[in-house]
């Protein structure tokens, strides 16, 4: 659908207007007294968050385009229905198949002061062990906090095993000033070591995670709450979660950032990766007919505005 198809249908004055964006392909602009958001149709990818009062939440490469076969990087790309390398076949492409897929808008909707947009994509045909037919629903509400809801439909068969990610690129002052707080006594996977193809050395989180060059891991989170302490922007970003039991921390330093040729000259200090995801371990198996949902929540606050702790991550 073009972007004056999509306002047609689904722009709601005042609260979500669908445009071309400059970036190359249809964006829905969400706006409300809580702030702003812009999510591309491709990947239904989130690709800006400003709350009220604050500054943008996300990172998104200074080199993103839409509408190539490339997924863009940065936002909130949505890596579905696998996370990472596929289970068994080293040739599909890392993170599932809807990132670089034009979704479809099925809803918009105001409640209160809160906006939001469902976004539908549906396997046409058995895909890399997939059955036809399998649904990804993900709503994006723009309230008091950004919450995106990544519901998963089996109407198919058979039962399917799932991995997943909301795999959000957080916008931070310098990484080597900001910690990650929350994740403390939580075993973790680290998929930097051992070098090599088979990766995935088990260790325990201990205090806060800092960064000191590249990190990748899998934290193994019963209840997840992760927030992120960066003093340069002022700020905290708490992501708080639902239906995950594993959240992925990565930033891809020198060496990854410049192989990935995407991420721009130093950007690689910018962001944080804080994902909220069902992966490693967490592999969820859904039977015919279920469902399952997996839940981010975003929320960030100035130092002032963060009560008496500030950024004194004893008080996350
Ligand atoms: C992270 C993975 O989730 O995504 C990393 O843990 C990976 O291993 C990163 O490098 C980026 O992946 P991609 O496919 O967007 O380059």
């Amino acid at each position: 659908m073009t972007a004056p198809a999509l306002q047609a249908a689904h722009g709601l004055a005042g609260a979500i207007a669908f445009h071309d964006s400059e970036l190359g392909g249809p964006v829905a602009h969400l706006s409300s007294a809580h702030g702003t958001a812009l999510v591309a149709l491709q990947g239904a990818q989130v690709l800006s968050y400003v709350p009220r009062g604050g500054t943008e939440v996300l990172w998104l490469s200074p080199m993103a385009r839409l509408g190539t076969a490339k997924a863009v990087r940065g936002g909130i790309p949505v890596c579905w229905p696998w996370f990472g390398p596929h289970p068994t076949d080293p040739r599909q492409p890392a993170h599932g198949l809807v990132r670089s897929l034009c979704w479809r808008v099925v809803e918009t909707a105001v409640h209160g002061h809160a906006v939001r947009v469902r976004f539908v994509s549906t396997l046409e045909t058995a895909t890399a062990g997939f059955p036809a037919g399998l649904s990804a629903q993900l709503d994006v509400t723009l309230g008091e906090e950004l919450a995106l809801d990544l519901v998963t439909i089996n109407d198919g068969d058979e039962a399917i095993e799932l991995t997943q990610a909301l795999h959000t690129y957080l916008k931070v002052g310098d990484i080597g000033s900001v910690t990650v707080a929350g994740l403390h006594g939580r075993p973790y996977v680290d998929q930097l070591e051992p070098p090599g193809q088979r990766r995935g050395a088990r260790k325990l989180q201990t205090g806060l995670v800092v960064f000191e060059g590249e990190v990748d891991r899998i934290y193994a989170t019963g209840d997840p709450i992760a927030t992120v302490l960066d003093p340069l922007l002022g700020r905290r970003i708490v992501v708080d979660t639902d239906g995950s039991a594993s959240t992925v921390v990565w930033n891809p330093w020198i060496e990854k950032a410049a192989r990935l040729g995407d991420v721009g000259p130093d950007g690689y200090r910018a962001f944080v990766c804080i994902e909220t995801a069902n992966a490693g371990a967490d592999v969820r198996t859904i039977q015919p007919g279920a469902a399952h949902r997996l839940t981010a929540m975003i929320h960030a606050a100035t130092a002032a505005a963060s009560g008496a702790g500030g950024l004194n991550p004893e008080a996350s």
